[in-house]
């Protein structure tokens, strides 16, 4: 069969991986696609923002499956689309997409399910949002509705900054419409964690537990990123939290998709804050985590595309999806300025001079005449298994130095627990 991924980054990299693997699979394209999914992929000069012209491609080369990476085509509308002309495509439909498109949406559906969260307001206009600022304490958190590339959410420590923020984001409009309406909520306390699902027709079933690094410096200082560094399994997890996750969160979902008529196929991603009582939803994502995609790919066992294929058939069970008890770490290194400014092109060299058990998933490189470019603030995530996180921790250290292109950066402190 052929398959088609759509995305850039290291998450699809890693899909693009794990789905060449598969014996049934005889070609893998990935639209674009970066330096990385070319040594396995096809790649395939298409945004993923160009619904038709993907759809156009997949119909001409008789796709088999495609499998979406980020959500801005969920949100947009790409499944519905396919499922149109009769293409089978692993992620979900316009309508449910909208738990990720619209915080508004998502707090709706969570107040709605009683599926526990933060306190919270949403407002339209900017004077009400204002006096909406007295009736929490500080700090507090304003989210712009939206899709904003992971900046659109603030924590206002005084009252100046959150009036700021809210004329910022809705007199301004520093992230277009998607901050037209906003979200006031109650800061929460605790130790964050993601809990990633497939979801088989509106059936939940969770993947392996992985805890990534959001902050660009040691000791997690500095600004927020997309992700620097990840490793599964993640030792938050334990049987009484699972057990109160099932019963508080997972089964109201579940309960809301049903209701709610979403019709459910693909991949659910709860943001979560494990509170000193409890652990509350920070958000809904609807596609793989990225770095998190990097590394619990690499510790399943199964025929990737006999999983997506189940979970889309309705008929997926957690036996069905089998785990290596090792432990993965990844390691991303970013360029210079990174989240802030920075510069693409900058020549990477000692990628083969690697040892053997060290997957390099790309994030953002681009190949020219035979040589590897950097092409994104997120550049190469150098990842690893072991028997303990410990191993793979120190098999990345030992090697992730062979690597050079100027104004490399990494973190040096990722899964030392
Ligand atoms: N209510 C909250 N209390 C404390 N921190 C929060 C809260 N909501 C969001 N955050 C922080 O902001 C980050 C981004 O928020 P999130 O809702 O995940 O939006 P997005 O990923 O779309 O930017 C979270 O990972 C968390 O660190
Ligand atoms: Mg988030």
């Amino acid at each position: 069969m052929k398959v088609l991924v759509i995305g850039s980054g290291g998450r699809e990299h890693a899909l693009c991986w794990k789905i060449a693997e598969s014996i049934r699979v005889s070609k893998v394209f990935c639209a674009p696609g970066n330096g990385g999914t070319q040594e396995v992929a096809e790649n395939i000069n298409i945004n993923p923002h160009e619904i038709d012209k993907l759809l156009d491609f997949a119909l001409k080369e008789s796709i088999d499956l495609t499998v979406v990476g980020p959500e801005a085509p969920l949100v947009d509308g790409i499944v519905d689309k396919f499922n149109e002309k009769g293409l089978r495509i692993f992620g979900v439909n316009e309508k449910t997409a909208k738990l990720e498109g619209s915080k508004i949406y998502a707090k709706e559906f969570m107040e709605k399910y009683e599926i526990p969260t933060a306190k919270y307001r949403r407002y339209t206009n900017i004077d009400k949002a204002i006096k909406g600022l007295d009736e929490f304490d500080y700090p507090l958190v304003i989210k712009a509705d939206g899709l904003c590339l992971g900046k659109g959410v603030i924590i206002c420590n005084t009252k100046e900054e959150g009036v700021n923020t809210l004329k910022s984001m809705m007199e301004d409009k520093i992230f277009g419409t998607a901050g037209e309406a906003v979200i006031i909520e109650e800061f929460l306390e605790g130790v964050e964690a993601s809990l990633i699902c497939l979801v088989s027709q509106g059936k939940l079933i969770p993947m392996e537990s992985a805890q990534d690094y959001k902050k660009i410096f040691d000791n997690d200082q500095g600004p927020n990123t997309g992700g620097v560094g990840c490793f599964s399994s993640s030792n938050l997890f334990d049987k009484e939290l699972e057990r109160k996750i099932q019963k508080e969160i997972l089964s109201k979902i579940e309960t809301g998709f049903e209701y709610e008529y979403l019709d459910y196929s693909g991949v659910l991603f709860i943001g979560l804050m494990l509170t000193k009582d409890m652990p509350k939803v920070l958000e809904f994502n609807v596609r793989f985590g990225d770095p998190e995609t990097e590394v619990l790919i690499p510790r399943l066992e199964n025929n990737i595309v006999d999983i997506l294929q189940k979970t889309l058939d309705g008929n997926l069970r957690e036996e069905d999806l089998v785990w290596t008890d090792k432990k993965c770490v990844t390691v991303v290194a970013t360029s210079e300025g990174y989240p802030g400014k920075y510069e693409k092109g900058k020549e990477i060299t000692g990628l083969k001079d690697l040892d053997e058990d060290i997957l390099l998933f790309h994030n953002g490189t681009k190949i020219k005449d035979g040589k590897v470019y950097t092409n994104g603030g997120r550049v190469i995530s150098v990842t690893a298994l072991g028997d303990t996180l410990e191993e793979a921790r120190n098999k990345i250290y030992k090697n992730i130095d062979k690597i050079y292109f100027d104004g490399m950066y990494y973190r040096r402190d990722i899964a030392k627990i």
